[in-house]
């Protein structure tokens, strides 16, 4: 069994307007290929609430920032349809950059607030770049859901934020990060890391933990955050770009932790960026209060 794929908007809207005609409910995953068990978790939250599943891979020009990123990033389209295939997938859209940003194509569109700050302030353009090629994705599937990982957590504010605003009706279902047994992420930017930095990265993740249980604690947030950073680069990572407490509903900057919040940081391995986020919840009162 292998999963069909379009390469042409015309296509993929052929190929909806059937299952529209059947009563379908359609769900997309964007991805940009190199799919990891990530992926394929929200593959599978995807097919639970929806009746078509459509996974985009279109590794987009438009959100790196450096032509040698883009050129390194790993594409893998065969190795990823033997992926979705035994899942059930229905559809792998993956068009070509002519496809998607054709001659003449002079349209940008920008998210500000939650796409300012963290990567938005280290990666220039990088959210413009998303939130574009999400809003034609979204356009092009006219899809009722779409899954995103909390990985990305500020994406996922910019991609929300972007729908409402444009007025695409979409659900957008936001899913748990998937880790490795040791704590670390799971990125397809992994991939890049030597023997010696994997033994490395996943220290990212476990001092954020523990500064998120302080925290939680009552620990005072600057003190943390200061301590947490020296933390990352004494385990061997290379330079923190930010490691702040944000609101966890609208992003915006906490220096008290008084309200739900997410730790977010991003750190350079050597010549890999990783990112990694986690809740900081209140404690729940034993009594229940
Ligand atoms: O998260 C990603 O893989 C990409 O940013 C996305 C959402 C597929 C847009 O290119």
């Amino acid at each position: 069994m292998s999963v069909p794929i379009v390469r042409t908007p015309a296509e993929l809207r052929a190929t909806v307007a059937e299952w529209w005609s059947q009563g379908a409910r359609v769900a997309v995953v964007p991805t940009m290929g190199a799919l990891h068990e990530g992926h394929l978790s929200l593959v599978r939250a995807a097919l639970e609430k929806a009746d078509r599943v459509i996974v985009t891979l279109f590794v987009n020009p438009k959100q790196f920032n450096s032509a040698a990123d883009l050129a390194a990033y790993p594409r893998t389209e065969e190795a990823d349809a033997a992926k979705l295939a035994p899942l059930g997938a229905h559809l792998l859209y993956a068009p070509d950059a002519s496809e998607m940003y054709p001659k003449g194509f002079a349209t940008a569109v920008s998210v500000t607030g939650v796409g300012e700050g963290l990567c938005g302030a280290f990666r220039p353009g990088h959210f413009d770049g998303v939130a574009t090629v999400v809003a034609k994705l979204f356009l092009q599937t006219g899809a009722d859901f779409a899954f995103f990982g909390e990985k990305d957590f500020q994406q996922l504010h910019v991609v929300r934020c972007m729908a409402r605003d444009l007025d695409i009706p979409i659900r957008i279902v936001p899913c748990q990060t998937v880790r490795e047994a040791d704590g670390l992420a799971l990125s397809s930017r992994n991939v890049r890391l030597s023997s010696a930095e994997r033994q490395i990265a996943p220290k990212l993740a476990s001092i954020l933990f523990g500064a998120a249980e302080l925290i939680t604690g009552g620990a005072s947030v600057a003190e943390t955050l200061v301590d947490a950073r020296l933390m990352i680069v004494a385990a061997g990572y290379t330079r923190v770009e930010y490691l702040e407490l944000r609101a966890g509903e609208d992003l915006s900057p906490m220096r008290e932790f008084n309200r739900p919040a997410r730790l977010l940081v991003a750190a350079w391995l050597g010549e890999t960026r990783l990112i990694d986020n986690v809740n900081v919840l209140p404690k729940q009162s034993p009594h229940g209060s």
